[in-house]
């Protein structure tokens, strides 16, 4: 879907007050009042946060930030050349099974379940061997029917649900370095892809439980399928992450959704129309479908026998991504966002201490359970700069049986329900976060919410500052003590925005190149932190981001700040997933639905209207893709 629907997504209709709107009047009259001076002299005294002492230098910026552009083209810095890989469409490379891309969209479901799926997000690297080979596996966030079909959804059938279902999940592809250029390795032994119809095995204290059995599977232990999946992570052990995100969208509920399909945004809406032709997401009658989805999943990208799996431990949110970070004794933080307006910020502690391979197991198997069992915590944010890991540990607090909480499985299946019970910070719509490993800071990127301050909603706070925050901001924090523990000091990094609009919520404290809508945050080895934006289709180019341009990835200096624009994306695409080959030569970026319709999905008659990016042929239609950035000097991306 256009992703300005996912700012409808406001399904926080909780009671549990801001705790910063009872704690600092003061600062919340000073926001309100109309942002004069007062709000100018507090945005201002918050620009130039920075992560190191006095005089401390953070990573060399060796490159000319370029101008903001609005061109259908990806443009980065003179002295690099981006390259296409890997677009929608494209065989991933299973033996004997490669269906070439048909520029008119006339694949078939089977033949789009192997290739590359629609509207390419989270993407990372991993080498097999250094820098020049190794698997890129890329989340498939969405699909746009009007791109998918040659006759977009007229008529709807049940070939086209299935299409739109292989569309949708993860691929896993081989590429190899020759002569300054990436290739796909094809066919690769490693050549896979997880779509909505690829069956999971259920971990953790959810697996098993009465709210994931279905028809189809009794035993609430087996799930076809993964949906919207937004960012991802990796871990130590050589998986990857990925996160279940706007799943809500895909069911279909009666006339009256129950409250629980209500908290999590379950509503009539005919974005998807797969109930149509496929019963599983007509949740009337399949009530606990929605249940298995919403969760963080894990696929090991080395071992194309191996099963994925759902992390139910982690809780069932509208997971962005998952990032991981490892305490000084060796347990797993996972630290995972739920993007929707007013939703919270999430970290899970592991129990258990990561193990090394050994004993004929690889990595990844040795730490096939780890994931299963620890502690998740919702954050809860203090107006004093200080904040809190609240647990979500049944019995706890308020998490009991009679308030709703019957046993564990339930507190993490309902973890929306069990954060507002808690009294977790609701946030501007959280999206990736990024742990610098020097500093200690772990950045996340709160991509806006104009619904901030409207009537009937959550008014601004300490962490949330700006009403109607159409920009966004990134906000950090440093856990006291080691990773894993309860209690932080959190500050804003930066707050998004234009320094020549005229609305003072609108213009930010950038030192630098001005962006709005943050929402990709990633490290690369040299310590520098990449912003990729996404600024919603309909506000693009427009209004308060008219000076923008298309959307974007930045780099900035977390040492002093300063932002530099690196590349502008095609029209219409959202700049995502920022990932490193190990010695930072080569940076991969996804340019993510290309030609997006204002609102709305493509126009069947007119495919390439917005955009036609990357093949530009007359009888094409854009395509999200891949894209790799190597410098003409064969040096580290940046420097
Ligand atoms: Fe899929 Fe929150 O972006
Ligand atoms: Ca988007
Ligand atoms: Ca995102
Ligand atoms: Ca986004």
């Amino acid at each position: 879907m256009p992703k300005d629907f996912s700012t409808l997504e406001d399904s926080n209709r909780s009671s549990n007050p801001s705790i910063h709107e009872v704690s600092d009047p003061a600062r919340r009259t000073m926001l309100r009042g109309g942002m004069g001076l007062a709000a100018t002299a507090f945005f201002g005294a918050l620009a130039g946060c920075a992560s190191g002492p006095p005089g401390a230098t953070g990573p060399r910026l060796g490159f000319e930030g370029i101008a903001a552009s609005t061109a259908d083209a990806v443009v980065v810095p003179e002295g690099y050349t981006a390259q296409v890989l890997a677009p929608w469409g494209e065989p991933v490379g299973v033996a004997g099974a490669m269906p070439a891309w048909a520029p008119d969209a006339s694949n078939s479901a089977d033949e789009q379940a192997l290739q590359m799926g629609m509207h390419h997000d989270g993407l990372h690297f991993f080498a097999l061997d250094g820098s020049r080979r190794g698997l890129l596996v890329s989340n498939h966030e969405y699909a746009d029917d009007g791109l998918l079909h040659p006759g977009g959804m007229q008529p709807w059938t049940a070939e086209k649900v299935a299409k739109s279902q292989a569309a949708h999940g993860i691929s896993v592809i081989e590429i190899e370095l020759k002569e300054g250029r990436w290739q796909m390795l094809r066919p690769s032994r490693y050549a896979r892809r997880f779509t909505a119809s690829t069956p999971f095995a259920v971990g953790g204290p959810a697996a098993g439980h009465a709210l994931m059995k279905t028809a189809a599977d009794p035993g609430g232990r087996r799930v076809l399928g993964t949906l919207n999946n937004c960012a991802s992570g990796t871990t130590p052990w050589g998986t990857c992450l990925s996160g279940e995100e706007n799943w809500a969208n895909y069911f279909h509920p009666s006339d009256q959704p129950t409250a629980h399909e209500r908290r999590w945004g379950i509503r009539k809406n005919h974005w998807y129309r797969w109930h149509e032709h496929d019963p599983r997401f007509d949740t009337v009658r399949h009530p606990n479908e929605p249940n298995r989805f919403g969760w963080v999943v894990e696929v090991d990208p080395m071992d194309p026998g191996s099963t994925p799996v759902k992390r139910t431990a982690l809780g069932r949110a509208a997971h962005e991504g998952a990032t991981v970070a490892v305490t000084k004794d060796g347990h797993a933080v996972v630290y995972s966002g739920e993007d929707a307006a007013f939703e919270t910020i999430y970290k899970f502690v592991s129990r258990d201490r990561i193990r090394p391979a050994g004993g004929g197991l690889t990595a990844a198997q040795a730490n096939a359970e780890l994931l299963d069992h620890g502690t998740l915590f919702v954050a809860r944010f203090e107006a004093d700069g200080s904040g809190r890991w609240l647990p979500l540990v049944h019995g706890q607090g308020p998490l009991t049986a009679d308030r709703g909480f019957a046993d564990q499985g339930e507190v993490l299946i309902k973890a929306r329900q069990a954060s507002d019970a808690l009294g977790g910070t609701k946030m501007d719509r959280p999206e990736w976060i990024a742990v610098d490993t020097a500093s200690g800071w772990v950045y996340c990127a709160l991509t806006n919410n104009s619904d901030r301050g409207a009537e009937g909603k959550a008014t601004t706070d300490a962490t949330n500052p700006r009403a109607a925050n159409t920009m966004g901001h990134i906000i950090r924090w440093q856990e006291e003590g080691d990773l894993g523990g309860e209690r932080f000091r959190w500050n804003h990094f930066v707050l998004a925005g234009d320094a020549a609009n005229d609305r003072a919520e609108a213009r930010g404290n950038v030192k630098g190149d001005a962006f709005a809508c943050p929402d990709t945050l990633a490290f690369d080895p040299r310590g520098v932190l990449w912003i990729g934006t996404d600024v919603g289709s309909r506000s693009l180019n427009r209004g308060e981001m008219a000076r923008l341009g298309n959307n974007q990835l930045l780099a900035c200096d977390p040492t002093s700040g300063e932002v530099r624009r690196f590349l502008v994306g095609s029209v219409g695409a959202e700049i995502t997933g920022c990932s490193f080959t190990p010695d930072g030569t080569t940076m991969f970026v996804n340019v993510q639905h290309p030609g997006e319709s204002p609102g709305d999905r493509s126009d069947p008659a007119a495919p390439n209207r917005h955009s036609n990016w990357p093949d530009f042929r007359p009888d094409g239609r854009p395509r999200s893709a891949t894209v790799a950035v190597r410098r003409d000097d064969g040096g580290a991306i940046g420097a």
